[in-house]
C-alpha cells in the first residue's frame, strides 16, 4: 500500500513557506558546495549518459531547480526547448539565471519563478526587469566585468499563475519531492503537468547508506523508490529506474534516478500556453 505522510518542516521561512534546512539560504554557498566536491560534474556526467528521447520544441519544467543544474543540461541539449526553472528560494532562481547567460542561453528560452513543491503547478514568474538584471550579472561575470551589487537588487514578481496540465515535454527534479509537505501529493501534480509520452525524472536520493544520511542531514524526508515508482504508475507513467556508475562519483554516493513516461504518444511540439494567464487566488 502507498502511505503519504505529513512532513513537519524545519527551518527558515521563504514567502510565507517553510524552507527545509539552512543550506538553501545561500545560493552562492550550495553552488560552492556542488562544485568543490565534485557533485555537479558527477551529476552533469550521468545526465550526459543518460538516453531520454524527446522531441525539439518542447517546454522543460525543472522544479527545486537549485542552482538550476538539471534543467540547464537539458535546455543545451534539447533544440529550441524552453525551460521554466522553479524554487521556494528566489535566491537560487538568480543563481540559475546567471548561470544560463553564462552558458550563453538566451532570454527568450528561459522563465523562472517561486513555486513549492507542494504545489508545483502555483507559480510566480520573476519580472521581466529582474530576470534580465540577473541574465546580466551573468553575462558581466562571463567577460570578466562582474559587479558584485549588480545581483543585490530586491527581485520582482509577478502575480501568481497557475501551470496548464499536460503542457511539459520533460519534467527534471531532484532531491526536492522529499520537501513536500505530501511527496503523494506532490508527484501527482508533478504527473498531471506531463504531456502525453512526457518525461518525469526523478534524481532522487538514493537509499544507500550516505544517500540516508545526507537525507537526515539535511532534514530530507521521502517515500522508499518502490512507493514513488507506484505513485507514478498509478498517475498514468511506466516507470523505470537507474543507478547511477562509477564514473558518476561522487554523486553516486547520494542519488538515484526514477524516469517515469507518461502513457501516450507524440509530446506536442513547441507548448506554447504551459502558464495560465489567469491569476490564483492565495
Ligand atoms: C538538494 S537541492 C536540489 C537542487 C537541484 N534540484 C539538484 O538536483 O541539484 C534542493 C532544492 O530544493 C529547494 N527547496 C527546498 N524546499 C522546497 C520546497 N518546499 N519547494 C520547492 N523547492 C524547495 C531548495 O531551495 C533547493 O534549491
Amino acid at each position: 500500500m502507498i502511505t503519504s505522510r505529513k512532513v513537519p518542516h524545519t527551518g527558515n521561512t521563504t514567502n510565507g513557506k517553510m524552507l527545509s534546512t539552512r543550506l538553501y539560504k545561500n545560493s552562492h554557498a550550495y553552488d560552492f558546495f556542488l562544485r568543490s566536491m565534485g557533485f555537479e560534474s558527477g551529476i552533469d556526467r550521468f545526465l550526459q549518459d543518460l538516453e531520454i528521447e524527446v522531441p525539439a520544441g518542447i517546454r522543460i519544467l525543472d522544479a527545486g531547480c537549485g542552482t538550476g543544474l538539471l534543467g540547464l543540461h537539458f535546455l543545451n541539449r534539447v533544440p529550441h526547448s524552453t525551460l521554466l526553472s522553479t524554487d521556494l528560494q528566489p535566491n537560487f532562481l538568480g543563481a540559475t539565471l546567471i548561470k544560463a547567460s553564462k552558458r550563453d542561453l538566451t532570454a527568450d528560452r528561459i522563465e523562472v519563478g517561486t513555486a513549492d513543491i507542494s504545489t508545483p503547478h502555483e507559480i510566480r514568474l520573476m519580472t521581466k526587469s529582474s530576470k534580465t538584471h540577473y541574465l546580466n550579472a551573468g553575462d558581466g561575470a562571463r567577460t570578466g566585468n562582474e559587479q558584485s551589487s549588480i545581483v543585490d537588487k530586491e527581485i520582482e514578481f509577478e502575480p501568481a499563475t497557475r501551470l496548464n496540465e499536460g503542457s511539459f515535454g520533460l519534467i527534471c527534479v531532484g532531491a526536492v519531492v522529499g520537501y513536500a509537505e505530501d511527496t503523494q501529493v506532490s508527484l501527482q501534480h508533478l504527473a498531471r503537468l506531463l504531456a502525453p509520452g512526457g518525461i518525469l525524472l526523478n534524481l532522487e536520493m538514493s537509499q544507500s547508506l550516505t544517500g540516508r544520511y545526507v537525507s537526515h542531514r539535511y532534514h530530507y524526508h521521502n517515500l522508499s523508490h518502490t512507493e514513488i515508482c507506484g505513485i507514478l504508475e498509478k498517475s498514468g507513467c511506466e516507470v523505470t529506474t537507474s543507478h547511477l556508475r562509477l564514473r558518476h562519483l561522487p554523486a553516486k554516493l547520494t542519488r538515484m534516478a526514477i524516469i517515469a513516461r507518461r502513457d501516450g504518444t507524440g509530446v506536442p511540439n513547441r507548448q506554447t500556453d504551459a502558464i495560465q494567464q489567469t491569476a490564483v487566488s492565495n
